[in-house]
């Protein structure tokens, strides 16, 4: 398996993801462009976590994006379906609580985390509504959801450099740096068909959240959603 297709079945999805673990955060940092640091600081802010707050990070991977709310005192629960990403995380952070589980089937009861955040994930998963409900499930009444994903950038000479960058640019430049160019491929793909920011709020919506919002970060390359379970 190289890559995903776009119907994203989960078995495809997961081991595309196993393929590419050891150099995924690696090649983040290369494809884009030193930004996903400055987006995961923005998330981090988002979620807010104090010491003492259960904090759920789906679709971790390999838990970098869970260290930023580790390292305030919460207790962070690192989850993903891809064993190689979770052990390439349990290898570099062996002090957290990395369990394997499915988006669309939490294996946490209801009602438990004071924050629920998953960031470059959601775009992955097969069935989008059904992970949106059971984020809200395990979600404490009062509690916030915080979405960091792709999306469309808001000013449309920018929207057509950048779509030309991830259809052109990125695919040669992934096959310099990754160990899967093909994955990158999949990730041009399938941020061009993510749904743009109105239309993610309102799946939030249709799946229970209230207080629904989102913040642009790069111009709109990235979104912040964030939803209360009221
Ligand atoms: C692009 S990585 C993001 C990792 C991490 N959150 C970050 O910001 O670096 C996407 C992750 O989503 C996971 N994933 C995709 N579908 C999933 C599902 N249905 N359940 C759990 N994890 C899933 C993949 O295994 C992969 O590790």
């Amino acid at each position: 398996m190289t890559r995903a297709s776009l119907d994203k079945q989960p078995h495809e999805v997961a081991s595309m993801f196993d393929g590419v673990a050891a150099n995924y955060d690696l090649t983040n940092d290369v494809l884009s462009l030193g930004q996903a640091r400055l987006w995961r600081k923005e998330v981090a802010k988002a979620v807010a976590a104090r010491p003492g707050q259960q904090v759920l990070d789906l679709a971790a991977g390999t838990a970098t994006s869970s260290l930023p709310f580790a390292a305030t005192g919460a207790y962070v629960v690192p989850c993903d379906f891809s064993l190689g990403m979770l052990r390439e995380g349990k290898k570099r952070n062996p002090w957290l609580p990395l369990t394997a589980g499915d988006a669309t089937k939490l294996p946490f009861k209801d009602d438990v985390f004071d924050t629920v955040t998953i960031s470059f994930g959601l775009r992955n998963v097969q069935d989008t509504d059904a992970a949106l409900r059971e984020l809200y499930r395990v979600t404490k009444p009062g509690g916030q959801v915080v979405i960091c994903e792709f999306s469309q950038p808001t000013w449309a000479p920018f929207r057509t450099v950048y779509t030309e960058y991830l259809m052109r640019a990125l695919p040669p430049v992934a096959r310099a740096v990754s160990s899967n160019p093909d994955a990158y491929v999949y990730l041009a793909e399938s941020i061009r068909e993510w749904p743009d920011q109105p239309a993610l709020a309102a799946l939030l919506q249709k799946a229970g959240w209230g207080k629904v919002a989102w913040r642009n970060l790069s111009g709109g390359i990235v979104a912040l959603h964030r939803g209360v379970k009221e």
